[in-house]
């Protein structure tokens, strides 16, 4: 099961736009109830208004119905074993347990398993913002 979620983003990858940094990546979230959501890193002239794969992949995520996050894939061409960037581990630990899994891949497949706990210890939470 997993290695069709690194599918899903290393196809997602495929549609990447970034001509500046020449670094494709792609994300893929699967929910509970088997739904997947892709995305890749879309960048722009003025560079900080790009963005990245993660980010790409949970606004269709949100547009699909959110719900229940079981799992989520991360690859880069041109680096095995990506982790997602600090904005981008707040942006899934939003929407993701810290139980849920975290794939980080290379061109093959998934090389590492992790969790968003792990991947974001300490994180700030929002709850008492509610
Ligand atoms: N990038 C992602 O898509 N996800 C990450 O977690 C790290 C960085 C993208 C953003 C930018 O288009 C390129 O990689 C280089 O930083």
């Amino acid at each position: 099961m997993m290695h069709d979620l690194f599918l899903a983003a290393r196809e997602a990858m495929a549609k990447c736009y970034a001509p500046y940094s020449k670094f494709p990546v792609g994300a893929a979230i699967r929910t509970t109830d088997g739904r997947v959501f892709a995305g890749c890193n879309i960048e722009v002239a003025s560079y900080p208004e790009g963005w990245c794969a993660e980010t790409t992949a949970l606004g269709h995520y949100i547009m699909g119905g959110g719900g229940e996050i079981a799992e989520i894939a991360v690859v880069a061409e041109r680096m095995a074993r990506i982790t997602p960037c600090g904005g981008c581990r707040q942006r899934l630990a939003e929407f993701a347990g810290p139980d849920a899994k975290l794939y980080l891949c290379d061109d093959a497949g998934v090389v590492e398993t992790v969790t968003i706990g792990q991947m974001l210890p300490y994180g700030f939470e929002g709850k008492i913002l509610r």
